[in-house]
């Protein structure tokens, strides 16, 4: 069933260099060991990008500034911070400080960046897996030490319909209290385990932070993604002395399906370390923004909101088709948790019997799905599959049906 047939249609993306539908990963990493997909029959539904066309604002956006024939060196303009802010004062109740902004060309990047700015080789950096897997790379290949705080499940006949993903705080004083620790990265909302963290939750997070003098780096980007009118709470909005020592990490291009055009920002308000963080960028050679993606990240900000309902509607719809297909078929031993935030469900295949190293070829192979491997985001995934849910519903009842087959055969 559909509530936006604009969404339902599924636009061919071969030639245009997309990694979800034309590539496949050769091995674990991020981007360099991509090699062309062989197989045309096979789903993908693994990279964090939607298949519903961006808002029509951006396009004109862009449209409009390739109308002017020069492509010169640019910077972000005012009016791209003041936008970001004032979408986040919109849509989120609470506006930063545009001056504490910094657009950037990418959050992966950013994050080693952050590591080797703040963090001296050896000290230690918190981790809560399972999570987005670029996090270790960005901690190990930067001279960090990965400590690493595993998010606790609260499973239990109470609590059988919530999403079970906890932050273990308790751990997460003791790494942090350790001499050598420096540095915390929150995914929030929580991706792959679709956990939208609550105020008492970042405030108890943010607690043990400021004790121990953490620097935090709330990785932001699926933040405006709320499913079922859920609300998002921003890091900074805290209002917390941890807030003083923080990063975030934010984006258009999870919310408008702008990925490809690398358009980022980080929110940075302690001058000093913005200074800091300024310096070290321009030691890497890295300078100015795209002026096709500032466009299109302003006109998103500025315009992109009903889009984005809609959307939000439409993932929220296709999350619950997911849940009442696992709920009807408890023979198949596949879980789910609810996803509260962003369009990435993550599935439990332990019970199904298929051994944890196998599963990857399994869908693969019987199914003709290719999900994320939940072992790439930690130890504690394996034995799970993410699933993007960002996807025309014909797409995922597909999907659904033959994951069943496989699962049957
Ligand atoms: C938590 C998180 N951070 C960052 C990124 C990617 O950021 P970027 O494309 O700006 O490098 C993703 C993409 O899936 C993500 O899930």
């Amino acid at each position: 069933m559909s509530s936006n047939p604009d969404l339902d249609r599924l636009i061919p993306r071969a030639g245009t260099g997309s990694v979800k539908w034309e590539y496949r990963e050769g091995a674990v990493g991020h981007g360099s060991t991509l090699v062309p997909a062989e197989d045309p029959d096979v789903i993908p539904m693994w990279v964090a990008d939607m298949d519903f066309p961006c808002p029509e604002v951006v396009i004109e956006a862009i449209r409009r500034r390739a109308g002017h024939p020069i492509f010169g060196y640019s910077v972000g303009p005012p009016s791209y911070r003041e936008a970001f802010c004032d979408w986040m004062a919109a849509r989120h109740g609470f506006r930063p400080d545009p001056d504490g902004v910094v657009p950037t060309e990418g959050i992966v990047p950013d994050l080693g960046l952050l590591v080797r700015t703040f963090v001296e080789p050896g000290q230690g950096v918190v981790l809560h897996p399972p999570v987005y897997f670029p996090f270790f790379g960005a901690v190990r290949n930067n001279g960090g030490r990965m400590l690493l705080c595993p998010l606790r499940r609260e499973d239990g006949p109470g609590n059988a319909s919530a999403n079970p993903y906890r932050l273990d705080l308790e751990r997460f004083e003791k790494l942090a209290a350790e001499p050598e620790t420096r540095m915390t990265f929150l995914c929030t909302p929580q991706n792959p385990v679709g956990r939208v963290w609550t105020p008492e939750e970042l405030t108890a997070f943010a607690g043990i932070a400021a004790r121990h003098g953490l620097i935090v780096v709330a990785d932001e980007i699926h933040g405006d993604l709320m499913l079922d009118g859920r609300k998002f709470t921003p890091w900074l909005s805290l209002d917390h002395p941890a807030g003083l020592r923080s990063v975030v990490c934010s984006a258009p291009s999870k919310t408008f399906n702008l990925a490809g055009l690398k358009s980022s920002c980080l929110v940075i308000p302690d001058g000093e370390m913005r200074a800091t963080y300024r310096q070290a960028r321009d030691r890497t050679g890295v300078y100015g923004v795209n002026p096709l993606s500032a466009a299109a990240a302003e006109a998103a900000w500025r315009g992109g909101g009903p889009w984005l309902d809609r959307v939000l509607a439409y993932v929220s719809e296709n999350a619950r088709t997911l849940q009442r297909f696992f709920r009807d078929h408890p023979e198949l031993n596949v879980r789910t948790v609810p996803v509260e935030g962003t369009y990435l469900a993550w599935l439990d295949f332990r019970e199904t019997g298929i051994e944890a190293g196998a599963l990857e070829d399994f869908l693969l192979d019987q199914a003709k799905l290719r999900l994320e491997s939940g072992a790439i985001f930690g130890d504690e995934g394996r034995g799970f599959a993410r699933m993007n849910l960002a996807c025309p519903w014909p797409l995922l009842t597909e999907a659904l049906g033959r994951l069943e087959a496989a699962l049957r055969g």
